[in-house]
Order: structure tokens, then C-alpha cells, then sequence
């Protein structure tokens, strides 16, 4: 299997399955030089971390970091950063099951169909497991930015039909409750819709937004190293979601021009003595950045491990009724909110570098 690194100049590379002994990251291209230990990690892994409330899986995993190289008396050193997590509550025996079932939705059958072999173990690699890694490596991305002045954030607008009052939002709820929501109102109505969910024995999808705040005009590269289409790739990505939008995203279709035109007003506080009237290019013109805030919305599709019966096939081809054990989250969007600021910060700090790369040339040439 390959395609297990993401980025050009700052590169996660993980490895490990649900139920393997650990899951581990490398992370190449890192400044050397900058303050690094494992609670700057652990912080954004906790918020991830399963069985936190009762609206997440049950499983039980520390998720505790170790940072077992590239850091030397508290600083990275410019060399490959080593991570590693111990999987500690792994119990393949809910998965006996359905040994030779394929669960409808999950990836047991596309992975079984190419490769021949599968971990039937929680779905082995392609298990969202692998996304607490790019939370680790998301962290270190994250302190980098923050040192330019550029903040990652994001939260749950909406769970299966249930959405937030956008004239409501408020950032400073989002740590308040168990969902990252930013509406407290909408929190109750949220908490309803999972535990019928639960009774039921189905799960709900959700839509979540990430904006990116401070990053300076210019990152992006605006052919195929688009900061928009990575930044796409990036979140497209991640297990489980169907569609990512940016700025008007799918709405830009529905407007016209004048509309839908962020006009421009010079502005001596403004980023490059420019300000936008409005943000619909969710601030990205032409795959660079703009000094907007940058906005990025993606719809996260129901967890396909469900008790509910559905029609599949075993590893005969038989046809059968599956039905799912095991502790999964009832609405897997929750979690994926941490996983969606660490693509983000991933994405951002590789065109942070790839930018300086090139700037730095033209500057050579031109100052
Ligand atoms: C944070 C997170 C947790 C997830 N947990 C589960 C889970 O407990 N059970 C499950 O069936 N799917 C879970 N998923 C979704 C599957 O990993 C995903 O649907 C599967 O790998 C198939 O990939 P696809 O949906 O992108 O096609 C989770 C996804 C995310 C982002």
C-alpha cells in the first residue's frame, strides 16, 4: 500500500492499524530551532481522544504521545520528528463477526477486492484510528502557524438535518460542549438527535467549518499547487467525508457575478492596504491566499458501522444481513472536527514553506 504521506515541504507520514500494537508519525521538514514537547501535541489529541462523552465511542484510549525523536533539550533539531501512541483498547473480538462479512459503507470491501487481504479488525488502516496521528502532526503544523500569527478553527454547523442559527455562532461556546458547536442553543437538539440515533441503532452525518485566521497575502501556488485544491485534497481526505466546500463554495452556483464579487476597498490597517467587502472566495483568489479569513466547509457522511441490519455479501459472495457490534461513534463528524484543523494546519504550514522557497528566490533576484 502506498500514498502514506501527505505535504511537499512539511510531510506527515503515518503508519498503523486500528488494531496494531501503536500507530506512529513521521514528520519531515519541521524548522529546526523551535520550542517542542508533548503536551503541545497531547492538547489537540485530547479533543479528539474517544470516550470523552457519552456521544462519542466508548473505546477507551489514552492517546498519550511519545515524541521518540527530532527534539533535543526541548527544541526540534531540523530532523525527522518520530511519534508514537500505544493502542491500548483493542478488542478484536467484536469484530469475529463479521470476519467474513463486509460492512456496506466502510472500506472492507474495496480494500479486500484490491489488496486480497484484510484486517478485519476495525477495519485495520483504513480505520479513522490513522487520523490521530495527522492530529499529532496537525499540532506541530499548528505551532508553527501560530508563531506567524495564524490560527486554526473549527466546529460542527449541522448534524444530520439539524442546524445551527449562523445568527447565533459563537466561537467561544465551541469548547463548551461535547459536539465543537458554536450554537449552545442548538447543543439539546443535538443531543436528542444522537440518542435516538442511539436507540435506533443508526448514526447521523454532519457539516463542519474550519477557518483559517492570519495568513498573510501570497501562500499558494496558482496552477496544480493550488492552496484551494489542497487545501480540498487535504480534507477530501480524511475518512469519511463526502464534499468540501470553500468560501460560497457549492451556493457560488446560485449567484450571480455582482453578487457574488468580493469588491475591494483600500484600507491602510487591512493586510496589503486592501479589505474585502466580503469573504465569498472564503479567502483564496486565484489558489493564493487574499488576507481573508480562509473558510472551509465539509460534509462528514454517517459512521457505516451501524447495529441496525443491512443486506451485504460475505467473502463467498453469498448474500447475508450484517450487523455491526463493537463501540462506534453515532455520529463520527464530532471527531472529525480536530482531524479537519489539523489537515488545515497542515496544508498552511507546507505552503507557508513552499512560499518562503520561492519568495525567497524572487527576493535574491529582485531586492
Ligand atoms: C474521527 C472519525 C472516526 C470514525 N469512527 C468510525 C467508527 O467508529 N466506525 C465506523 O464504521 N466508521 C468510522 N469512521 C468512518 C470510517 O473510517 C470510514 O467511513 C471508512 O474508512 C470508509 O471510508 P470512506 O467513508 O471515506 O469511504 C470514522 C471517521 C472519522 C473521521
Amino acid at each position: 500500500m502506498s500514498s502514506n504521506v501527505f505535504g511537499t515541504l512539511f510531510r506527515l507520514m503515518t503508519f498503523g492499524e486500528s488494531h496494531g500494537l501503536e500507530i506512529g508519525a513521521v514528520i519531515d521538514g519541521c524548522p529546526a530551532g523551535m520550542a517542542l514537547d508533548a503536551a503541545d501535541i497531547q492538547r489537540d489529541l485530547d479533543r479528539r481522544r474517544p470516550g470523552q462523552s457519552r456521544y462519542t465511542t466508548q473505546r477507551r484510549e489514552e492517546d498519550r504521545v511519545r515524541i521518540v525523536s527530532g527534539v533535543f533539550e526541548g527544541r526540534t533539531t531540523g530532523t525527522p520528528i518520530g511519534l508514537m501512541i500505544e493502542n491500548q483498547d483493542q478488542r478484536a473480538r467484536d469484530y469475529n463477526e463479521i470476519k467474513q462479512l463486509f460492512r456496506p459503507g466502510h472500506a472492507d470491501w474495496t480494500y479486500w477486492k484490491k489488496y486480497g487481504i484484510r484486517d478485519y479488525r476495525g477495519g485495520g488502516r483504513a480505520s479513522a484510528r490513522e487520523t490521530a496521528m495527522r492530529v499529532a502532526g496537525g499540532a506541530i503544523a499548528r505551532k508553527v502557524l501560530r508563531s506567524l500569527g495564524v490560527e486554526i478553527q473549527g466546529c460542527l454547523i449541522a448534524m444530520g438535518p439539524v442546524k445551527i442559527d449562523p445568527n447565533r455562532k459563537n466561537w467561544g461556546e465551541v469548547a463548551q460542549n461535547p459536539f465543537f458547536c458554536p450554537d449552545s442553543e442548538s447543543v439539546a437538539k443535538f443531543e436528542e438527535l444522537l440518542d435516538r440515533c442511539r436507540s435506533q441503532g443508526d448514526s447521523v452525518g454532519a457539516m463542519l467549518e474550519v477557518v483559517a485566521r492570519g495568513v498573510p497575502v501570497g501562500w499558494g501556488e496558482p496552477v496544480y499547487g493550488r492552496l484551494d485544491a489542497d487545501l480540498a485534497a487535504g480534507m477530501m481526505g480524511i475518512n469519511a467525508v463526502k464534499s468540501v466546500e470553500i468560501g460560497a463554495g457549492s451556493h457560488a452556483a446560485e449567484g450571480f457575478g455582482s453578487q457574488m464579487a468580493d469588491e475591494m476597498i483600500p484600507d491602510a490597517e487591512a493586510p496589503e492596504g486592501v479589505r474585502f467587502a466580503s469573504n465569498h472566495s472564503g479567502g483564496i483568489l486565484g489558489g493564493i491566499s487574499n488576507g481573508n479569513e480562509i473558510v472551509v466547509r465539509l460534509a462528514v457522511k454517517p459512521t457505516p458501522s451501524i447495529h441496525s441490519e443491512l443486506r451485504t455479501v460475505n467473502t463467498m459472495g453469498l448474500a447475508q444481513i450484517i450487523q455491526t457490534r463493537g463501540r462506534h461513534d453515532p455520529c463520527v463528524g464530532i471527531r472529525a472536527v480536530p482531524v479537519a484543523e489539523a489537515m488545515m494546519a497542515l496544508v498552511l504550514v507546507d505552503h507557508y514553506l513552499r512560499h518562503r522557497a520561492r519568495a525567497g528566490i524572487f527576493k535574491v533576484l529582485h531586492d
